[in-house]
C-alpha cells in the first residue's frame, strides 16, 4: 500500500499518510476522573492525564482536575445536557478515532467510570471497529463517593446483601424500564443514577412492587464535591425530597441508608419519626 493513496490506512500500527511520512497510530485512552474531587482520581488517571495531547471531555468533569492535563494538550468539551446534546455519540466517536489516527494521545475523560452508564463501551467499540488501541482507566463511580460521604454503606452485613445500579432515565412513557419486582425486595440498596426527574415514578413502582414506603432512602448532589448536598429520607417522600435538586445527583434506596449522615442533623431525627409513622423500625 503506497503511502500517497488517498485516505489514511492502518498498516501494522502505522497510519500512512497523502505524501506523507508514516507515523504511529496513537491509543484511545478512556479515563475514570471520578465524582469530582480531584483527590479521588486514581494515580494512573494522573499519569495518562499528564502525558494527553488531546483530552475529550464531558461535563462532568472539574476544572480543577482539566487543569492537571499539560497547558498545551488541546482541550474539547463534549458536554451533554440533557435533552441537548452537544455532540452526538457517533461524532464522539469518530473524533476519538480521528484524532488516533493522527498519531495523538487522546484521553477521553468521563466522569466517574467510563463503563457505569458513562457509554465507555460504545467508544471502545469504535475504537476496536477503527483498529485503534483503547486502553481503560477505571474510576471511582459516584455511588461510591456518595455512600462513603454519607457514612452509609453500599452493601451491610445482615442488612443490604446487595446493591444494584440502574439508570432512572425514563426508557418510555415517562419512565424507567425496570425490573421493578427484583428491585423491590427488602435487604438490598439500589443505586440511581439519572433518577432526579423520575423518582416520583420510580417511588411509586418500588413500593407497588411491594419495598416498604419507610425503606430509607438518601439523596446526594454532587458528591464528593464542595458543594456536596445530602438528603435523608424514605422511600414514600423520595420525590418531594429530590425536588429541589438541580446538580448531579443519585438517589440510593435500601435499609442501610439508616446509617447515612443527612445534611443537618435535625433532618436525622424528622425522618427516623416519619419511619415510625410509615410503620417502619
Ligand atoms: C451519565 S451518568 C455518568 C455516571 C458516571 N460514569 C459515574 O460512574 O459516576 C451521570 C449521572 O451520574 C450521577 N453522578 C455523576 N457524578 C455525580 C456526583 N458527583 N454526585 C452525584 N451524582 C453524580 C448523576 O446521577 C448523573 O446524572
Amino acid at each position: 500500500m503506497a503511502p500517497s493513496e488517498r485516505s489514511n490506512r492502518r498498516n501494522g500500527g502505522l497510519v500512512l499518510l497523502d505524501g506523507a511520512s508514516a507515523r504511529a497510530v496513537g491509543t484511545v485512552w478512556l479515563v475514570g476522573a471520578g465524582p469530582g474531587d480531584p483527590e479521588l482520581l486514581t494515580l494512573k488517571a494522573l499519569k495518562v492525564l499528564q502525558g494527553a495531547d488531546v483530552v475529550v471531555h464531558d461535563g462532568l468533569v472539574s476544572a480543577e482536575i482539566l487543569d492537571l492535563a499539560p497547558a498545551a494538550a488541546q482541550r474539547i468539551s463534549v458536554a451533554k445536557r440533557k435533552s441537548r446534546h452537544a455532540y452526538p455519540q457517533d461524532e464522539i466517536n469518530r473524533m476519538l478515532v480521528a484524532f488516533a489516527l493522527q498519531g495523538l494521545k487522546v484521553v477521553r475523560l468521563k466522569g466517574g467510570d467510563p463503563f457505569i452508564f458513562g457509554r465507555g463501551g460504545e467508544e471502545l467499540e469504535a475504537c476496536r471497529a477503527a483498529g485503534v488501541a483503547c486502553v481503560v482507566v477505571p474510576g471511582v463511580t459516584a455511588a461510591l463517593a456518595a455512600g462513603a460521604g454519607a457514612g452509609a454503606p453500599l452493601t451491610h452485613r445482615g442488612v443490604a446483601q446487595a446493591v444494584t445500579f440502574v439508570t432512572g432515565h425514563a426508557a418510555r412513557d415517562g419512565e424507567p424500564d425496570l425490573d421493578w419486582e427484583s428491585l423491590a425486595r427488602p435487604n438490598q440498596t439500589v443505586v440511581i443514577y439519572m433518577g432526579v426527574s423520575t423518582a416520583a415514578g420510580i417511588a411509586r413502582r418500588l413500593i407497588e412492587a411491594g419495598r416498604s414506603p419507610a425503606t430509607p432512602a438518601l439523596i446526594v448532589e454532587n458528591a464528593s464535591r464542595t458543594d456536596e448536598r445530602r438528603i435523608v429520607t424514605v422511600l414514600a417522600d423520595l420525590a418531594e425530597a429530590a425536588a429541589p435538586v438541580s446538580g448531579p445527583a443519585l438517589l440510593i434506596v435500601g435499609e442501610a441508608m439508616a446509617l447515612a449522615l443527612a445534611g443537618e442533623p435535625w433532618q436525622t431525627t424528622q425522618i427516623e419519626a416519619r419511619a415510625v409513622e410509615l410503620g417502619g423500625k
